[in-house]
């Protein structure tokens, strides 16, 4: 009788503590969706504003069809763009493009280079595959971006660190979903700063509880060593990081006594078969041991389709 009502008990705890679990993470997929189309919304009626008048003005002077061009626009579509070229840097390209310098915008219209230039934050987004790449860029139902943000783990008011935040549109993008956030971005490339810095202008009109930092980078230090952060995360970058040593020491002294260090990479054979990537990519093993020699315990990882994720924290 009473090993029955053990059992029974037992059972009531595991159902309810999943029914739990499930509702949170079911609003918090709300949160991240909601999150994801009002970046996107806030993207699309600025660019169609700025593009309107933009092909108001030239025509004006042209004598072409207004909606004939506009029909144009919005047709671009950046699929073929992004099959072939999803390896190269979108913003690397932009600037070649400006210095008239060979890009892989070389045969591009200067209509079409306008309009490249108006949706260079979108098409931050279609390349990261969070965005379906015609418009009107609805979100790719695909996109790994969701598994990854549950998995991260982050908390309204979290103060976290995004290592290597390359063109800005992940970090951008949590900044979005959650609250009160004391969020830093580093790099050390040059052009992803200026990157970042331009975009970070029409995020402020879309999120206005953050503090958002953009810092340089340096090769062995986080510079936000003292900060106590609770997430320090790094996404594609660690494989980059050429002093991982050096590195994850600073890591250590920027994060708090029981705060987390979150790596997203992708393994070398799933890029090989892509055809995309990055050649230094590393394989999780390699990856773990240096985490662990460097004094770090890992206390969660998962698969997703595109990626590993691996959770850590200091080791006592
Ligand atoms: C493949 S990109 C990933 C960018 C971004 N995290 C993403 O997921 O799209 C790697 C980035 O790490 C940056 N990086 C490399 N070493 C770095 C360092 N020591 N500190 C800051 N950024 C670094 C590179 O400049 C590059 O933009």
């Amino acid at each position: 009788m009473n090993k029955l009502l053990l059992v029974f008990l037992q059972l009531v705890f595991v159902l309810n503590f999943g029914t739990a679990q499930t509702n949170d993470e079911a609003a918090l997929r709300k949160r991240i969706i909601k999150g994801i189309a009002d970046y996107r919304s806030e993207l699309v009626n600025n660019t169609y504003a700025n593009l309107e008048a933009y092909i108001k003005a030239t025509l004006e002077k042209s004598g072409n069809d207004y909606d004939e061009t506009l029909k144009i626009v919005k047709n671009l579509s950046l699929k073929e763009l992004r099959k072939k070229y999803s390896n190269k840097n979108i913003y690397e390209n932009f600037r070649k493009y400006k210095l008239g310098k060979k890009s892989i915008f070389s045969t591009f219209s200067p209509l079409e280079m306008k309009i490249v230039e108006e949706n260079l934050d979108l098409f931050g987004l279609v390349f990261q595959q969070i965005l379906k790449p015609d418009f009107p860029y609805g979100i790719n139902p695909k996109t790994d971006f969701l598994a990854e943000v549950l998995f991260i783990g982050i908390n309204d008011g979290d103060k976290i660190a995004d290592l290597g935040a390359g063109s800005g549109e992940i970090a951008f993008l949590w900044s979005i979903i959650f609250k009160d956030l004391e969020l830093y971005m580093t790099e050390i490339g040059e052009i992803q700063l200026e990157v970042m810095n331009f975009k970070s202008k029409k995020i402020k009109s879309i999120d206005t509880s953050n503090t958002i930092q953009i810092l340089k980078g340096t090769k062995k230090r986080t510079g936000l060593e003292g900060k106590n952060l609770d997430k320090i995360i790094a996404r594609l970058s660690f494989h980059h990081f050429k002093k991982k040593k050096a590195m994850l020491a600073s890591i250590k002294k920027s994060l708090k006594a029981d705060g987390e260090l979150i790596l997203i990479e992708s393994e070398p054979s799933f890029l090989h078969e892509r055809k995309m990537g990055c050649k230094k990519a590393m394989f999780q093993h390699e990856i773990e041991s240096i985490l662990k020699k460097n004094g770090f315990t890992l206390i969660d990882s998962e698969r997703v389709d595109q990626g590993i994720l691996l959770k850590y924290k200091i080791a006592n």
